[in-house]
């Protein structure tokens, strides 16, 4: 936060309780009485400190740093007493939240020790106090406020730069999961790619249908990385949908030519043939079933079945993909449209993400039910051409 924000926090603050330069003179009134007692009242600070395991552990240096930090807190206390609260000042107080944050230490500590010197500074004051009864209850209430401001601003500041602290952790924690997701979706097909490079590279004579297999194979596995590719892009771009008649057959068997459901699966098509058109941006939603069905896929282990059907309802379309594979349990349920999200071994958790947000596109949604062991359906709402 630059230095010009810190003053206005501290005007803010100022101007909520009331806070005039009738205070600030009290306050300097005050404070040659308060003098010789600051160093009891700062020897006092750090002997409770070495009484709380969770606030002494920030003393990292042993008694060298106590002694520095004693004399920082009197210059801390003389600067509070001096009567001039500009703009350094409120930088330098605003530090204080800073630096706690830096060093690991609770906020608790800093609002208990400072009400704890604060009960020391107004007992000194009244013990050394020379003048009437009115005036000391004035000063008492002036100094107790530029405290409870100071607390105010010191807060402040630890608050913003915790967060600031914990957004950067999760950004880090973020990129770290993505980074380890992609990188293990892309070395599986960069290994098997490897592999067969080597055996076309070796091997004298191989047979035609060897080559052919390899070549397939490689092929296959490019087609694979560059999903992955693919999907990371889709989710950076998501591009506005363009809406336009479609043939949801049409856009399924593009689906299914370039990602063929595997052998064990039996995928049946269930669209009749007089379905009428859809209204949507068929390149997008390519990508949508294109996820639906591999997550389809994914789900089944041995041998399974997959089901699209389509059903004419009130001008729209219910469009299902259901399967027979493992289902989703009851607590990842409301999770899986989350980004990052991801149930299996394999995978970076952005497909159904990416599903979800093309699909509000086009102004629906994405349901889902589940039976653990039994299977999942998937369904989704589109318009019909009008
Ligand atoms: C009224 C409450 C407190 C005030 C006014 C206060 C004041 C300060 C100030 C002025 C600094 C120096 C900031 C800078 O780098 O410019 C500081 C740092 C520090 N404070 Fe506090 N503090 C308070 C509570 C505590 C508590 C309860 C602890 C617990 C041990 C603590 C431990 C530290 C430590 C370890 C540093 C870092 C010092 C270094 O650089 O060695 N403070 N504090």
């Amino acid at each position: 936060m630059s230095r010009e924000t810190i003053q206005q926090r501290f005007r803010e603050l100022q101007s909520y309780v009331g806070w005039t330069d009738l205070d600030a003179a009290r306050v300097v009134m005050a404070a040659p009485l308060l003098e010789p007692h600051l160093p009891s009242i700062v020897d006092d600070f750090y002997a409770e400190i070495e009484r709380h395991p969770d606030a002494q552990h920030v003393i990292t240096e042993g008694a060298a740093q106590v002694e520095r930090l004693k004399q920082t807190l009197i210059d801390w206390l003389r600067e509070l007493l001096s009567g001039k609260y500009d703009e350094a000042y409120a930088a330098r107080h605003w530090k204080v939240g800073y630096r706690h944050v830096a060093i690991g230490l609770s906020q608790i500590y800093t609002n208990m020790a400072l009400s704890r010197m604060k009960k020391g500074l107004l007992r000194a004051l009244r013990e050394s106090w020379p003048g009437d009864e009115a005036t000391l209850l004035n000063v008492v209430e002036s100094l107790g406020t530029l405290l409870d401001m100071d607390l105010a601003l010191i807060q402040e500041a630890y608050e913003s730069e915790h967060n600031a602290l914990l957004q950067r952790t999760e950004r880090l924690a973020t990129l770290g999961q993505v980074s380890g997701g992609i990188a293990h979706e892309l070395r599986n097909p960069l290994n098997a790619i490897k592999t067969s490079v080597y055996f076309l590279s070796r091997a004298k004579n191989p047979a035609p249908e060897k080559t052919a297999e390899h070549l397939e194979r490689i092929t296959r596995q490019v087609d694979g990385a560059n999903r992955v590719v693919t999907a990371l892009s889709d989710f950076a771009k998501q591009p506005a949908a363009t809406l336009s008649p479609f043939s949801l057959r049409e856009c399924l068997d593009a689906v299914i030519a370039t990602q063929p459901p595997p052998d064990n699966i039996a995928l049946t098509i269930s669209v009749a043939d007089d379905l009428p058109k859809l209204m949507g941006d068929c390149e997008q939603l390519q990508i949508a079933f294109s996820n639906l069905l591999r997550n389809a896929a994914d789900s089944i282990d041995d041998s399974g079945e997959i089901v699209v059907t389509a059903e004419l309802q009130n001008g729209e379309v219910l469009i299902s993909v259901r399967d027979t594979g493992c289902g989703i349990s009851r607590d990842d349920l409301p999770r899986i449209t989350e980004p990052l999200f991801s149930t299996k071994a394999r995978g970076i958790g952005l497909g159904l993400a990416i599903t979800k947000a093309i699909l509000e596109k086009h102004g629906t949604g994405l349901s889902v039910e589940s039976a653990p062991g039994e299977g999942t359906t998937f369904s989704l709402k589109l318009k019909a051409e009008a």
